[in-house]
């Protein structure tokens, strides 16, 4: 039997249901119920003439409850709900803070009048899941507030504040604080002055601008590569626009229910609940509280340090900036500053909010400036022995408590912590450049890191807005690790016969935003052809000898910068197919005695891709990441994996592993074992008929 969710009580003639269903109050079974017998209550009360819906604890209604999406649909369902709030005879009042999200803003649409605390938000976040609202939302919104407000929240999941709900109509009165009692008072005011019932549903449709939904087509067709929801919701938006209320809310109920059955909803829904779980750390039991971060510190104020500085101003922190010497100081804080003013412009933050963060940032030589840091992030040079002597000053100088968490990327932590006397203080956090706008932060655990370390470098992740995933010691860790494998293949496929050209295509057709070679132009083929140099020691005869980029950085193709690298650019930077790198690649086979050979786009997809699973079982297989969910949200955060296939784990799951173990033996055989050997954790989930998430 379902737990009590919702309790009612009389207030005069006002009825008070206040729904307690933590953690955000999702419309589980029993508020659905709760909610569906304070409506009868109402009207078969003659003393109550109005009714309040509140929540308890720290939000109004979040939405429905992920929880129970792949469980059977207990009755009452939310529209039988709605539709009890919309006929019902009496004025029903939605008081809400917090976040009132999905099926609660649906809710709050169906009631008479909406009032909400000034800190509350409002949205239509379904979207997000790859689903839509199902129960009003879109039929009932845009009478409200307009079209066009009304499909930027559905379409994209847009929240908006009060103030701005205020305006556009979708709330009637705003308070500053003690919600319950403003809301009762509001109700009895609509009691005294008669009872008006006020209807969403009664409300004219709205007219919309012509060529304004096909515009809108357009616009999501490219910012949300892939994903069918959008699309959806412009075309929802149209039926609603000529269909009769009743009919046009069925038929928004039936497209909900169709979509939570889609593939990419399952992957959506897949991710949300991976990037929850990933905040789960194994041997960090809940009860461990992070340490406090007042203060934060960036050593080094290169590329990554300046990024680095600016997440935590952003984040309201105060910053130390720890330079070598006056230039690469001053650069730093200048390009800080750059960053900040070009916020200001593109109109993403006020000059005054700029003005206030660079406030906050101290720059300094000298380490006694440490004395009361809380958190350093290194971010110099990419060498052991530099950033041996930069963590023996900071151990010297910094609190007994201060953490130091590294940015390396491709460094053992391990020999880093054992350099310091506190290595229980010493993990990694890991940006990825430009490392102010990548969600991604792989931090990373050393052998003897303290639990309160691993806890607080995730809560501080989160609260600068990052998507924090803890992984273990590994070369390059996680996402880059498996990346190397993803270009050593795109690398070999140029020499057995594949163009930049069509790799590309097939791995941005895929639902990449780029593909390697451009991406590799971006970068820069000097950056390319240094990580090689860097990496050359490792790596096996056939990838020492496929080289490629260093054949390109020598002939000055550099990439973008220098208008040639694997392709050409003209003034507007798309790049073209040069004859030139045919040329070259042709030159590089026949040295290599390489033959040349018809490649097919399923080839690439399957090298490129399987490559990188591969390797990911085999991380998982050392430890070096907890779950495959967390290298889904990894690749999905951090290089564009596209998420309505819910990363690279789901992606190879939903194919099948045995038919994965199946397609890397066939490339075992064509390219080589060493490349292909299927993973241990592969060879026995399928052994065992299991799947990655089993
Ligand atoms: N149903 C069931 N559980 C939910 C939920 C929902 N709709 N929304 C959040 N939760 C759970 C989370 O899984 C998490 O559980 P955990 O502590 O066991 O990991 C917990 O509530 C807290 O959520 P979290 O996201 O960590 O908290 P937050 O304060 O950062 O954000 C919300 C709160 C409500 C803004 C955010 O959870 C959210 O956006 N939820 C989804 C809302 C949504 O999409 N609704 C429409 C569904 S169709």
């Amino acid at each position: 039997m379902d737990i009590q969710t919702v309790t009612l009580e009389r207030q005069g003639a006002v009825l008070v249901a206040t729904v307690d269903n933590p953690p955000v109050n999702a419309l589980s079974h029993s508020v659905r119920a709760g909610l569906v017998d304070a409506v009868e209550a109402l009207e078969s009360d003659p003393q109550a003439k109005a009714l309040v819906i509140v929540c308890a604890g720290r939000t109004f209604i979040a939405g429905a409850d992920i929880r129970e999406f792949n469980k059977p649909l207990k009755e009452p369902r939310l529209g039988v709900l709605i539709e009890r709030l919309d006929r019902c005879e009496k004025p029903v009042i939605a008081a809400m803070h917090g976040t009132a999200l999905g099926g609660g803003l649906e809710i709050a649409l169906a009631c008479s009048y909406r009032v909400a605390l000034e800190s509350a938000r409002f949205g239509l976040p379904e979207v997000k899941l790859g689903l839509l609202p199902g129960s009003g939302g879109i039929v009932r919104l845009p009478r409200l507030i307009g079209v066009e407000e009304a499909l930027a929240m559905i379409s994209q999941g847009n929240q908006v504040d009060a103030e701005h709900a205020l305006e556009t109509g979708l709330l009637d009165e705003v308070m500053a604080d003690d919600l319950r009692a403003g809301a009762l008072a509001f109700a009895e005011r609509i009691v005294a002055e008669g009872g008006a019932i006020r209807r969403t549903s009664d409300l004219p449709v709205p007219t919309i601008e012509p060529g304004f939904l096909d515009a809108k087509r357009a616009e999501f067709a490219k910012k949300f590569k892939g994903l069918d929801a959008p699309q959806i919701a412009v075309d929802l938006v149209e039926m609603m626009s000529t269909t009769p209320f009743q009919e046009a809310a069925a038929r928004e109920y039936a497209t909900c229910k169709e979509l939570i059955a889609s593939p990419q909803s399952q992957a959506l829904r897949h991710l949300f609940a991976a990037e929850r779980a990933a905040l789960k750390i194994d041997g960090v039991p809940a009860e461990v509280e992070p340490r406090e971060i007042r203060t934060v510190a960036v050593a080094g104020p290169g590329v990554m340090g300046r990024g680095i500085a600016i997440c935590f101003l952003n984040a309201g922190y105060p910053v130390v900036l720890l330079g070598k010497d006056e230039e690469n100081l001053s650069k730093g804080v200048g390009g800080i500053r750059k960053i900040l003013e070009s916020g200001v412009k593109r109109g993403r933050m006020t000059q005054e909010a700029a003005d206030e963060q660079m406030s906050h940032l101290t720059p300094t030589l000298d380490y006694a400036d440490l004395g009361a840091v809380d958190l350093v992030v290194e971010a110099v040079t990419e060498d052991l022995a530099t950033k041996k002597d930069v963590f023996a000053r900071l151990d010297a100088a910094l609190p007994d408590r201060a953490i130091i968490a590294t940015n390396t990327s491709f460094l053992d932590i391990e020999a880093l912590a054992s350099s310091v006397t506190r290595p229980e203080n010493v993990a990694g956090m890991h940006f990825f450049n430009p490392a102010n706008v990548m969600k991604l932060l792989e931090n990373v655990r050393a052998g003897r890191t303290a639990p309160d370390v691993l806890a607080t470098i995730t809560s501080v992740g989160k609260k600068i807005g990052k998507v924090p995933v803890m992984v273990g010691r590994s070369e390059g860790f996680v996402a880059n690790r498996m990346l190397s494998k993803r270009s050593r293949e795109a690398q070999f496929l140029l020499e057995d016969g594949a163009t930049p050209q069509q790799i590309d295509k097939v791995l941005s057709g895929f639902g990449f935003p780029i593909g390697p070679f451009a991406l590799a132009d971006l970068a820069g083929m000097d950056v390319m052809a240094a990580a090689r140099k860097a990496r050359l020691a490792g790596m096996t005869p056939r990838e020492q000898a496929c080289d490629i980029v260093d054949k390109l950085a020598a002939a000055g193709r550099l990439g973008q910068k220098t208008g040639a690298g694997y392709y050409l650019y003209g003034d507007d930077r798309k790049p073209q197919p040069d004859p030139a790198v045919d040329e070259l690649l042709a030159a590089h086979r026949a040295e290599r005695g390489l033959p040349q050979r018809e490649i097919t786009d399923e080839e690439i997809l399957e090298r490129c891709l399987y490559a990188m699973v591969n390797e990911a079982a085999k991380i998982i297989d050392e430890g070096a990441a907890a779950r495959p969910g967390d290298i889904d949200v990894i690749w999905t955060n951090g290089f564009g994996w596209p998420t309505h296939l819910g990363g690279p784990m789901f992606w190879a799951n939903r194919i099948g592993l045995p038919n994965v173990k199946a397609a890397l033996e066939k490339y075992s055989a064509l390219v080589g074992e060493e490349y292909f050997r299927p993973a241990n954790l592969i060879e026995s989930l399928v052994a065992e008929g299991r799947g990655f998430y089993d």
